[in-house]
């Protein structure tokens, strides 16, 4: 490794965790970067070396196997210069919770919870000795949102959110920075995994690329903010869901998946078969509280982030 500060960041082979993976060479980090397709990541590792002249090293690992993190964490511990964490490895389902194999939910489990906790254990010292550093863990709306279909992802990424506040009383005493960031739908390959993928691509004003996730989340970094919910829309998701009775939640989030579910046979065709029912109608309701000739431009703005970024 070539500069003092390195950044460690799980999952960098697509989407959120390839986005940071750029952002931190360009800001001069070396990198650690881990996935389990050694084929993507070589060529990230490769293009970002071209681009960016850091020091990029690979580390395979599936996150749900105990000594593939202890891998990990001991090529974390060899260099003892890891400035920045960002714990972005995860994956969803879409499967109710008794029709998918116990293992797919342990692995599940492991890889956002176990993985994420051994791996900030690993760095804290190094941070704390060093007075300086970033750990990132990358959560989700799904944190404030259960559905049919999460039970397990909501709950780990929950997890993640909780912990991260905790951590943050704990470690900013010692000039450490966390943040647990929480994107809503974003276009990576995430969706393509689950289940359910192809049944949120309708609605456009959901959506955000990783290019605003990741803006946001530094954003809200140099803010020393801890939660980081990128977009308007999101932030009022959570808020709206957050006041209605819970009952009215539960089905409305019930009636979501059923509409999502009919949706499937449109999908399928490339039909705007639309997001889940549910967030699609407060969708609806914010943009109805507009004139119909400025809601184009409205929708744009709230999906890229020219909004603030607020801790809730
Ligand atoms: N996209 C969204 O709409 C969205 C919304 C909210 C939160 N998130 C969160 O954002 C994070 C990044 O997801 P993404 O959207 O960027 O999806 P993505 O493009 O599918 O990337 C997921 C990354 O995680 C790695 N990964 C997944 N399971 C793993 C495991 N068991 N062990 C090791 N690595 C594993 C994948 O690497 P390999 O496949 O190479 O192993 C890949 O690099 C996830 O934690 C996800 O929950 C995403």
């Amino acid at each position: 490794m070539k500069n003092n500060k390195i950044a460690v960041i799980t999952g960098a082979s697509s989407g959120i965790g390839k986005a940071f993976a750029q952002h931190f060479a360009e800001t001069g980090y070396d990198l650690i970067i881990t996935g389990r397709r050694i084929e993507k990541l070589s060529a990230i590792a490769r293009q970002i070396r071209e681009k960016s002249g850091v020091s990029v090293e690979i580390v395979l690992a599936e996150l749900s196997v105990e000594e593939e993190v202890l891998n990990l964490i001991n090529t974390i511990k060899s260099h003892n210069n890891v400035f920045v964490l960002v714990n972005n490895a995860g994956f969803g389902s879409g499967i109710e919770f008794c029709q998918n194999e116990l293992s797919s939910h342990l692995q599940m489990v492991h890889t956002h919870v176990v993985a994420s906790i051994e791996l900030v254990y690993a760095v804290l010292p190094q941070m704390i000795s060093r007075k300086e550093g970033i750990i990132i863990n990358v959560s989700s709306l799904g944190a404030y949102m259960p559905a049919p279909g999460s039970s397990i992802y909501s709950a780990t990424k929950l997890f993640l959110k909780s912990f991260s506040e905790s951590l943050y009383m704990e470690v900013h005493k010692h000039g450490i920075k966390v943040q647990c960031l929480c994107p809503g739908f974003t276009h990576t390959e995430f969706h393509q995994h689950r289940a359910d993928g192809q049944l949120a691509q309708g609605n456009k004003l959901l959506w955000m690329d990783t290019e605003t996730v990741l803006e946001t989340s530094i954003k809200a970094i140099n803010k020393d903010k801890i939660i980081c919910i990128p977009g308007m829309i999101n932030k009022l998701l959570v808020g709206v869901s957050a006041i209605l009775p819970r009952k009215l939640y539960y089905w409305l989030m019930q009636r979501s998946g059923k509409n999502a579910r009919k949706a499937l046979p449109a999908a399928e065709k490339g039909k705007d078969a639309g997001v889940p029912g549910f967030l699609n109608k407060i969708n609806r309701f914010l943009m109805n509280c507009f004139p119909e000739n400025i809601r184009p431009a409205i929708g744009q703005g709230l999906t890229q982030n020219n909004c603030s970024t607020k801790t809730f």
